[in-house]
């Protein structure tokens, strides 16, 4: 059983001294120069793509596409998107970043709705009011896994109408498969609404364990994916809902700005069907990168390792140290920034998230941890 002690969204964000759950981005942390030098481990995204050929081809049309106006329509986009997803493009909404996307969902199409904690902060930071969000804190000492029926149970004894699973979690890294997944939604089909964000779900299996294919069998279902982890573009502000529930999709659109998405997003998104084999192909060799940095990561003593689904593994820091400390002392003595998820509502000091970089750089973030923990 989970932990079951409830607290309000409003309780727990005062013990984050006003800040967000998010780690502050290296370059306001030491400056654009110094950021250079340092290897950053908080950020979460795939290094193998763009192409290099795909992001010479942005760089020379950026003066056109920064002299234009986005297109009007976001019809085009939904279709390229929709070709590489082999889905119907109407059923797609994209977003400036899955982020616009969420807040949008907090704001206008749910009441009250359960968050397992820890979290993605903008689930909870973002609700039109912090009660609109019953916290359900998972238990640190079963590495803050989610069992799915427990709950549901919780949800349905808490009267919720709406539910919040991020599969991989965001920080776990746990992975749920899918058909656990298709469990819950059959057993949850009197919810109004399932939101299943699968930011990190191309990084957790090939083929990809993805609801996607059998959504239009859910209509309480909205899924939720972040193109800046697995396309590797957080500086694009890409992101997109999928449901098969088209009532539920347009009553988001109608909040959707016009020209949400700029030029060189929509660009970017043009060249997704033709690069779609290289995609893939990025995508399995960083699988395979964080399946080493996991093992790696296992074999230092002082730290428990958790699975994941992701491309970042978490870890509890056992040593004497606290989290922050060891984020500390990675910067100063090895120019490398770790997530320290201190901050993140429902969880402890002690845990460190680090998203793989590529085999060079995890394996020098392997040698100084063992360098300090050892
Ligand atoms: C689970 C999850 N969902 C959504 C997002 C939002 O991503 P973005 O707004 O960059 O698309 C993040 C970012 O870290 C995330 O971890």
């Amino acid at each position: 059983m989970a932990n079951t002690t409830i607290a309000s969204a409003a309780e727990l964000k005062r013990h984050l001294f006003y800040e967000t759950s998010h780690s502050p981005a290296l370059a306001d942390l030491v400056g654009y120069e110094k950021a250079k030098d340092i290897i950053d481990f908080c950020f979460i995204a795939n290094p193998y793509y763009p192409t290099a050929e795909m992001l010479r081809d942005m760089a020379h049309n950026l003066p056109n596409l920064i002299k234009s106006y986005p297109s009007s329509s976001p019809i085009m986009s939904q279709r390229n998107l929709a070709a590489v997803l082999h889905v119907s493009p109407e059923k797609l909404i994209i977003g400036n970043g899955a982020t616009e996307l969420i807040v949008l969902i907090d704001t206008t199409i749910i009441d009250r709705f359960a968050v397992p904690i820890p979290t993605f902060g903008e689930y909870i930071e973002k609700l039109r009011d912090q009660r609109d969000a019953e916290l359900y804190p998972l238990d640190p000492d079963r590495r803050y896994e989610l069992h799915l029926p427990d709950y549901l149970d919780w949800v349905h004894r808490r009267n919720l109408r709406s539910a919040l699973i991020i599969n991989p979690g965001n920080p776990t890294g746990q992975f749920i498969s899918l058909d656990e997944m298709i469990d819950f939604l059959n057993a949850a089909s009197d919810l109004e609404l399932v939101i299943v964000d699968e930011s990190f779900i191309d990084f957790a299996g090939d083929p990809i364990p993805s609801l996607i294919p059998v959504a239009e069998r859910f209509s309480n279902l909205l899924i939720v994916r972040s193109m800046s982890k697995h396309c590797g573009v957080p500086g694009l502000r890409l992101g997109y809902c999928y449901s098969g529930n088209l009532y539920l999709l347009n009553r988001m659109r109608r909040f959707i700005p016009t020209w949400n998405l700029n030029t060189l997003a929509e660009y970017f998104l043009s060249l997704l069907p033709q690069t779609d084999a290289a995609y893939h192909e990025a995508r399995k060799h960083l699988m395979a990168d964080v399946r080493w940095l996991y093992e790696s990561l296992k074999s230092i003593r002082g730290i428990d390792v958790y699975p994941t689904g992701a491309n970042f593994v978490l870890f509890k820091v056992k040593t004497g140290i606290t989290a922050s400390e060891l984020q500390l002392r990675l910067l100063e003595e090895h120019q490398m920034y770790v997530r320290d998820c201190s901050n993140k509502v429902g969880m402890d000091d002690r845990h460190i998230r680090v998203a793989s970089q590529g085999r060079d750089k995890d394996s020098r973030l392997v040698e100084a941890l063992r360098v300090l923990l050892q």
